[in-house]
């Protein structure tokens, strides 16, 4: 990022996924910095090849273009430093402050409010740094599908919410977060900011990874981020995975 922050704004009416537009960009030289953003996705895209739908103009849909120069293993730091800036400017902006659900996920009252999928191509010598394209969608004045049990801004609050100052509100709040990323002790300190909202600590979890589930009880973060479930007496460390919070003696969380 050259110093200016995340001010080179694409707006669009329509576009298929704002993700796609700046991993094409990305792919084609684009720098850090730049953000793509939408007021209605065709083929929006979800977290474990789900899709991310809202009717035009509801919802704030927005990607940001990153070339962080950190370790590959800590690429997903990227993630959590935009969900903690959207946290943040739901809170100025909205006036609701929400939990973070590990890995990516921004909940209010345990709904979910916004998700976030990070996307990267790798860099290497000549290519440079990894492009990392980070989207979020923040369900502004829809809550999202019937049954999926999420909320929206709107509702939680109980006001309107305008979703071009809540924009402006996360792309300040990412760019003071963002040389953290440059940093080991920086990386530390965003990982700190998440163990104080994330509420997966503490839960009695379902990890639904590629090889398989694990049930156990979430019980910390390492400092690179990762979860640490405690099951049959044995500590397991996740760095990646679906995490569903199951409630003693009730249902567990629908799907997201
Ligand atoms: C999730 O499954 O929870 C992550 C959803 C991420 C949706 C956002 S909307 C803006 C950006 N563009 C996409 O195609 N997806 C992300």
């Amino acid at each position: 990022m050259s110093g200016g922050g995340f001010t080179d704004v694409r707006r669009f009416a329509e576009l298929d996924s704002t993700n796609r537009y700046l991993m094409d960009e990305a792919r084609a030289g684009a720098p850090e910095g730049v953000v793509a953003v939408a007021d209605h996705q065709r083929a929006g895209r979800g977290r474990l090849g789900r899709r991310w739908e809202a009717p035009p103009g509801t919802n704030l849909l927005v990607s940001v273009l990153l070339r962080p120069d950190v370790p590959a293993g800590e690429l997903h730091l990227c993630s959590m430093a935009v969900a903690l800036a959207a946290a943040d400017a739901c809170a100025a902006v909205a006036g609701v402050a929400p939990d973070l659900k590990w890995p990516n996920d921004l909940l209010v009252g345990g709904a979910k409010v916004a998700g976030v999928l990070a996307e990267s191509e790798p860099g290497g010598p000549g290519a440079g740094p990894p492009a990392v394209v980070v989207g979020i969608g923040v369900n502004v004045a829809w809550p999202g599908p019937v049954g999926v049990g999420g909320t929206s801004l709107q509702e939680s609050s109980g006001r309107e919410v305008d979703r071009d100052a809540l924009l402006h509100a996360f792309l300040a709040e990412l760019a003071r977060r963002r040389p953290g990323l440059n940093t080991p002790l920086g990386r530390r300190q965003l990982v700190d900011a998440w163990r104080r909202r994330c509420v997966t600590l503490g839960q009695v979890v379902r990890v639904e990874q590629a090889s398989g589930e694990l049930t156990g009880t979430a019980v910390a973060l390492t400092d690179a981020g990762h979860l640490v479930v405690e099951a049959a007496g044995a500590a397991h460390t996740v760095a990646a995975g679906d995490v569903v919070h199951l409630r003693p003696g009730g249902p567990p969380e629908g799907p997201k």
